[in-house]
């Protein structure tokens, strides 16, 4: 909108520079305009395309595509164990994270073929048959200097697991693991939104996004260091 009408205030300059005192005046601007739709047409569409290429072209080819070596269905199994997330993730004694689970978690059920989907008969044959550990794909896997541990962040500060990771753990199916080929980072980490947008808490998880929470909870709690100095207590 606001283009068109400065399109038009500029045409209306210079015809009045032209005709002055003219009653072809207003025929002369007609004129003029009728030059001037193209050109805005042109306008458009050239913001249009480069739009394109920023939001669609441009995360294509920043990011690779990678499919995980087999799915999970994490509301099926959830329905299965007995103790909720804990019974494949959780601490131990000495406080670190189990992360992912190994494959020892699995083979109590998964001895033999339970059923009959194609994930399973997978499963069964390439990694238990041959007690081989699934190489999966971390979505939320920071670069090696940064120092991350969830016992402060689930034990500590009574975190839930959806904040930073979204609803992973109430899937039926994975999703596509994308990572950024200049990095090498996951998606997961530098943001869905290629203008930045974070609509979820687990949107992004960049070193402002840690940062942000940690100043929120400094104001109460006063036990978390992000100011100058305070670089070591994330990177290691
Ligand atoms: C039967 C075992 C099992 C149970 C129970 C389970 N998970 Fe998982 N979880 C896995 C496996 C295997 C993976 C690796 C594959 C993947 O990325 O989903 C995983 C991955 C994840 C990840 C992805 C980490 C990342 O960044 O790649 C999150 C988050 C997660 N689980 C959360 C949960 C939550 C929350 C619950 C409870 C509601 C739960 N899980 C219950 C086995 C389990
Ligand atoms: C408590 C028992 C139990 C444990 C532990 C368990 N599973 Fe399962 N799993 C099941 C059952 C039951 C099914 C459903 C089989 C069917 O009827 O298709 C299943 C199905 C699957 C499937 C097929 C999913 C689909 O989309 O149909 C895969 C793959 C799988 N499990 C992988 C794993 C992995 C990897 C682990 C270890 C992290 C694991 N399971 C641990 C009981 C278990
Ligand atoms: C404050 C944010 C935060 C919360 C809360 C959180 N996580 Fe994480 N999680 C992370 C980050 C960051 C990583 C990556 C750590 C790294 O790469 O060193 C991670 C990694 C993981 C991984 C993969 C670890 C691996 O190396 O195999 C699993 C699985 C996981 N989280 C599950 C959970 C579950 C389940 C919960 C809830 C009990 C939870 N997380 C709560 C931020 C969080
Ligand atoms: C949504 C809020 C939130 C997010 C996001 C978050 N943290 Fe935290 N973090 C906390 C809180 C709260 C504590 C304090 C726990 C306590 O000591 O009671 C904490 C503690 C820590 C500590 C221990 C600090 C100390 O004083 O011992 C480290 C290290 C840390 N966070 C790293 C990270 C990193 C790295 C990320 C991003 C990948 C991150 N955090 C994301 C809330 C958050
Ligand atoms: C709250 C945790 C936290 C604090 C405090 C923090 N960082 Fe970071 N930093 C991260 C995380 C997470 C990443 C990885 C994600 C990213 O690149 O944003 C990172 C990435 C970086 C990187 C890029 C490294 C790479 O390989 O991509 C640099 C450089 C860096 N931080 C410097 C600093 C300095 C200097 C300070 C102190 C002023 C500091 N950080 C404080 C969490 C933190």
């Amino acid at each position: 909108m606001s283009t068109n009408d400065k399109a038009n205030e500029d045409s209306a300059e210079s015809t009045d520079q032209q005709t002055i005192e003219s009653s072809a005046e207003i025929i002369d601007t007609e004129q003029d305009d009728s030059a001037v739709g193209p050109i805005i047409l042109f306008f458009i569409f050239g913001l249009v395309a480069s739009l394109v290429v920023g939001w669609v072209v441009f995360p294509q080819l920043l990011y690779s595509q990678k499919q995980q070596p087999i799915d999970f269905n994490h509301a099926l199994h959830n329905e299965e164990v007995d103790e909720g997330c804990e019974s494949c993730h959780f601490f131990r004694d000495d406080g670190s994270y189990s992360g992912v689970p190994k494959l020892a978690q699995c083979v109590g059920c998964h001895e033999e073929v339970l059923g009959d989907s194609e994930a399973e008969r997978i499963f069964v044959e390439e990694y238990v048959a041959k007690n081989r550990e699934v190489p999966w794909l971390i979505y939320s896997r920071q670069p090696d200097c940064v120092f991350f541990s969830h016992a402060a962040h689930v034990k500590l500060a009574g975190m839930e697991c959806v904040t930073c990771h979204g609803p992973i753990g109430e899937s039926e199916s994975l999703k596509t693991y994308e990572e950024n080929r200049i990095s090498g980072y996951s998606r997961d980490i530098w943001g869905r939104n290629i203008a930045g947008i974070k609509r979820n808490t687990w949107d992004r998880m960049k070193m402002d996004d840690c940062a942000e929470c940690h100043r929120e909870k400094n104001a109460n709690q006063g036990s978390v260091q992000t100011l100058k100095g305070g670089c070591f207590v994330c990177h290691k």
